[in-house]
């Protein structure tokens, strides 16, 4: 009789289990990720008649920006406690509302939406569902990195071909696809990075004119020697003294392209620097500085992301995911420490 009750008590609670799902939430605007979030159980929802359920697989981690949401310095989202954070996921969905005519269950999907991806079911409405070839890493580290990389080129970069262009953080999720693009267009491509593994991985792809790593040479250096006012796009996503010798090495009528400040943005201030105005290096040499957000160029998506798609199913556009494996909701503080600390080789994912 004890043993009845023990058994029905554990299949209660499997049941019950089975109804839960597992978030990441911010409950409080701080810079360390520990104050800031926390994860927690709630119900699994139901889907609305215009909505589906899908059970997250893989999300795409972007520990910087979400640093910058969870300390509340994000001026275009509207954070209510608690906040299920993380931006990109795919999966595949198990549960449609009765007017959704789009998708049906088994297929497997993505999202990109800020606000959704760190939980392991999300109710969301099917406008906001892409329908992927399958629910991959790769595919999901095309959607949205892989298509920020392909509008920063071709819309705020006015990429052309034969370039010469310069790119920072090129081993990262974003760079990497970044050199790729670039040399498909007939660019010289400079990739600077901060270690001999991410050197090993762009060399695999076999794109990259020259390969710094900033730990072992001088980046000014080369830069004002071997490509003094000859790089027509450099595309920063670090700031401070690369930034300073990319706009420093422009060509005339270059452009230096920002697609993020990781050097820049944490919990402290930005750096004060005391020096000529940015157009005494500019004015002669009708150089120009752009600023890329993906947010931005959302009629954009869905062309660059199938155009992206095309590529990697022809095997032209290699995507690499690091290496090293995150597990579980739980393994998402993990994965977003060591993103900042740098050690990131191509996109982080989290295995849900
Ligand atoms: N504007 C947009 O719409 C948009 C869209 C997507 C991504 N982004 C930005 O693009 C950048 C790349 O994103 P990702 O997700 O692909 O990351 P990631 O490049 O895989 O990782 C960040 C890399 O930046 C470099 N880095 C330099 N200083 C750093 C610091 N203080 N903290 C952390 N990393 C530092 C490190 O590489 P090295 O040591 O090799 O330099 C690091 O591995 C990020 O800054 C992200 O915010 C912007």
């Amino acid at each position: 009789m004890f043993n009845g009750f023990v058994m029905k008590t554990k299949l209660f609670n499997y049941l019950l289990d089975k109804m839960k799902n597992k978030q990441y939430v911010i409950n409080q605007f701080s810079p360390s990720f520990k104050a800031a979030n926390n994860i927690i159980m709630v119900e699994r929802e139901a889907p609305s008649e215009q909505q589906v359920l899908i059970k997250n697989m893989y999300v795409g981690i972007n520990a910087l920006y979400d640093r910058e949401l969870y300390r509340g310095a994000v001026p275009y989202i509207d954070v209510t406690f608690p906040y299920v954070f993380g931006v990109e996921a795919v999966g595949e969905i198990v549960a449609v509302g009765d007017k959704v005519k789009a998708f049906k269950v088994g297929d497997q999907v993505g999202t990109v939406k800020v606000g959704t991806a760190y939980q392991e079911y999300q109710c969301i409405d099917a406008e906001h569902v892409i329908a992927f070839p399958e629910a991959t890493k790769e595919y999901l580290t095309i959607s949205p990195t892989g298509v920020s990389a392909h509008l920063a080129l071709t819309e705020v970069a006015e990429l052309v071909g034969n370039e010469t262009v310069v790119v920072s953080a090129a081993a990262g999720g974003l760079g990497h696809i970044l050199v790729q693009l670039c040399c498909m267009k007939g660019c010289k491509v400079v990739a600077i990075c901060g270690s001999q593994q991410k050197v090993e991985m762009l060399e695999s792809l076999d794109c990259c004119e020259r390969i710094i790593n900033y730990r072992q040479e001088s980046v000014d250096r080369i830069l004002s020697t071997d490509y003094k006012d000859k790089i027509n796009i450099a595309i920063d996503s670090v700031g401070r003294n690369i930034f300073d010798s990319f706009l420093k090495n422009l060509a005339p009528k270059g452009k230096l392209v920002v697609i993020g400040l990781a050097s820049e943005l944490s919990d402290e201030s930005f750096e004060k620097i005391h020096s000529p105005r940015m157009y005494e290096n500019m004015y002669w040499k009708g150089t120009s500085v752009r600023c890329f957000m993906n947010h931005l160029y959302k009629e954009k998506h869905h062309d660059s992301r199938q155009y992206l798609f095309n590529l990697f199913q022809k095997g032209s556009l290699k995507i690499k995911v690091d290496e090293t494996k995150f597990s579980g909701i739980e393994s998402i503080a993990a994965a977003s420490k060591y993103l900042l600390a740098g050690k990131s080789c191509g996109k982080v994912v989290v295995e849900l």
